[in-house]
């Protein structure tokens, strides 16, 4: 059933466990996820980029897509469409209006006071509408430097993190702690102590972004302070991009698109079923 991220994530909070956002690339990615997610017994997030959705047709066809895949395939776990890192008022709208059923409003570049508004708007059109919303504070790092070298720059500032959740009741809250987007160089350096202040000064669900990569005793822990949602696109990315290379090398003759993306698509549910172990969510649904 397509719902909201806002229950599953009180459930998760509650609970003790994290659910995956795992985000779609194409038809592959997606029949993998939920099928991942219903033989976990997972409830499951789908993670929609701008860049992704232009790549596939657009918002309005992923939400007809996941719709059809969720009917065809009888998908019965809690599914959620989200919009991952939506930049403007009129792109969560157009995610909305496309039956998305989550948004993340990323207004992180902003200063706080701006980000304030901007996620404001953003959270009173959503909320009418029953979509539930995210929004971001501090810089997530990029995949180019790997490491985040000024944490006084990127990490999220407890007190500003606690006034823009009051200010804007928004549903969750990603507050950047060091994670970062790609591959790690190295092992990440996760501000648990500013993680549990976080939790202890805002009270909402969590999200954890940039989830490739970091340790399961790094997971565990963030779950532990909060973390209700944690996102994994590189991790599947490099899953499904290897099937396809070990398949090709092994058989330069081969021709058939299915006989590499088949694979491929195994890869990404192998992954996915491992997280949500990991994280917990397996027979939350
Ligand atoms: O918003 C998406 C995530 O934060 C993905 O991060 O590609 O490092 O797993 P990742
Ligand atoms: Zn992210």
């Amino acid at each position: 059933a397509l719902v909201s991220m806002k229950e599953m994530l009180i459930d998760a909070k509650e609970n003790g466990y994290a659910v995956g956002q795992f985000n779609i690339n194409n038809l592959e990615f997606t029949q993998a996820i939920l099928q991942a997610a219903e033989e976990e017994k997972s409830p499951v997030i789908l993670g929609v980029s701008a860049g992704a959705g232009k790549y596939m047709s657009g918002f309005k066809f992923i939400g007809k897509m996941v719709r059809a895949l969720i009917e065809e395939l009888d998908i019965t776990v809690p599914v959620a469409i989200h919009l991952d890192h939506g930049a403007s008022l009129e792109e969560c709208v157009q995610a909305i209006h496309a039956g998305f059923t989550s948004v993340m409003i990323d207004g992180s570049h902003l200063p706080l006071e701006e980000n304030i508004e901007l996620t404001k708007r953003v959270v009173e059109v959503a909320h009418a509408v029953g979509i539930s919303v995210e929004a971001e504070l501090g810089r997530v790092g990029a995949q180019d430097s790997g490491v985040i070298t000024n944490p006084e720059e990127a990490y999220a500032i407890p007190a500003e993190c606690e006034q823009l959740v009051r200010e804007t009741g928004v549903d969750c809250f990603a507050p950047a702690l060091g994670s970062v987007h790609g591959p790690y160089k190295g092992k990440p350096n996760l501000d648990f102590d500013r993680m549990s202040q976080v939790l202890e000064l805002t009270g909402v669900p969590l999200v954890l972004h940039g989830g490739t990569g970091i340790p399961t005793d790094d997971i565990q822990k963030a779950i532990s302070f909060g973390s209700a949602k944690i996102n994994v696109n590189t991790e599947n990315q490099i899953a499904t991009t290897n099937a396809v290379r070990e398949v090709l090398e092994s058989k330069p003759n081969l021709y058939d698109p299915r006989k590499y993306l088949g694979p491929a698509r195994e890869a990404i549910k192998e992954t996915v079923k491992g997280k949500m172990r990991e994280f917990g969510s397996s027979n939350k649904a």
